[in-house]
């Protein structure tokens, strides 16, 4: 067990691994981050899932969705409304590491829509999938809120290779994605969606060290560190660090303790941000084709809908 932690805490770039921002409260702040005026990226995908992606989803007609990294499925809502106009009987099994927070999201949809078969699957996306293997086909699979960005060259592509080996013939994959800075979207706007006003960004970052704290027997110091996000332009990705103000020697579980000088940052997140050419590129080293394609009109936020090749 963590593993990660250790190996991320003993490179000259100190770095821990984003899912572990994910315990109840760190589902709960990333809800919220969500809702706030600067994070466009949930409220842009909502509109192009309703218009033009539900189109995509009745005209496929899947009678099961996948849904990876699922959070609370809110949007989710959308794609189940749009499987309904196809068949009466869907399965939706979402996947996700944060496990307490999956199954009240699987219980609250059971009770929204009892004829809905809700089979929650709680582990890590990047492991093998074969529970697919179980469900009633067409499958679609999803992969929203631009969490393909999280993972970084090699992972997104083991990532998407990993789905590819899940899907059959006749199944689909969509993909929302953020897209780099560009004619209708300046580097200040997307700074700014990870440097809130309201600092809810700060507290889901520092929440990651609460969680550690507790789940892995740590001892940073929270009130030390800072919250710093900003663009890298030539690597197209979103740094998110946490900054030590004061020295420290935190206990690492079954490891040494490692020294965090003052100044010193811990990288807890990449969001890697997307052009189409990039995404065409990765989908097709995982041998997916991408065969539909939208952005809203200012170029923020793209979603494809990708099939084997
Ligand atoms: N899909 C939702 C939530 C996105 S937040 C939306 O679009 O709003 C990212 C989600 O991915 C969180 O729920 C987190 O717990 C989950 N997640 C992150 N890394 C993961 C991993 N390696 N395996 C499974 N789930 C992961
Ligand atoms: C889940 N993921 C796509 C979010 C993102 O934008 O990279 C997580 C996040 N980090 C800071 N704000 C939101």
């Amino acid at each position: 067990m963590f593993e990660d932690v250790r190996w991320g805490l003993s490179q000259p770039q100190k770095q821990l691994p984003s899912k572990y921002f994910y315990d109840t409260r760190g589902s709960e702040l990333f809800e919220a981050i969500t809702e706030l005026p600067e994070y466009y990226l949930t409220r842009t995908e909502t509109a192009l899932l309703k218009t033009p992606v539900s189109g995509w989803v009745t005209e496929m007609a899947p009678a099961s969705l996948v849904e990876l990294g699922a959070g609370s499925a809110r949007k989710t809502r959308i794609l189940l409304a749009a499987m309904a106009h196809g068949t009466a009987e869907r399965t939706y099994a979402p996947v996700d590491v944060a496990g307490d927070f999956l199954l009240a999201t699987a219980e609250a949809l059971r009770l929204e829509d009892p004829s809905l078969d809700v089979r929650p699957q709680v582990m890590d996306i990047t492991r093998n999938l074969k529970f697919v293997g179980e469900l009633p086909g067409p499958v679609l699979f999803a992969l929203l809120g631009s969490t393909i960005g999280n993972f970084v060259g090699e992972s997104a592509q083991g990532l998407l290779s990993n789905v590819r080996s899940a899907m059959g013939e006749s199944d689909l994959f969509l993909l929302g994605a953020d897209l780099r800075p560009g004619a209708g979207k300046s580097i200040e706007r997307l700074e700014a969606a990870y440097n809130d006003t309201q600092g809810v960004t700060a507290e889901f970052n520092l929440n990651m060290l609460r969680a550690l704290n507790r789940d892995a027997g740590m001892n940073f110091d929270l009130a030390a560190f800072r919250h710093r996000a900003f663009y890298d332009e030539e690597e197209g990705r979103i740094e998110m660090h946490l900054v030590a103000e004061n020295a420290q020697d935190v206990h690492v579980p079954g490891a040494d303790v490692v020294h965090i000088g003052a100044g010193e940052s811990i990288r807890t997140e990449l969001s890697c941000k997307y052009e189409r050419p990039l995404l065409t590129r990765i989908l097709e080293s995982a041998c997916l084709e991408i065969v539909r394609w939208c952005t809203d009109e200012e170029g923020l936020y793209a979603m494809a809908l990708a099939s084997p090749v």
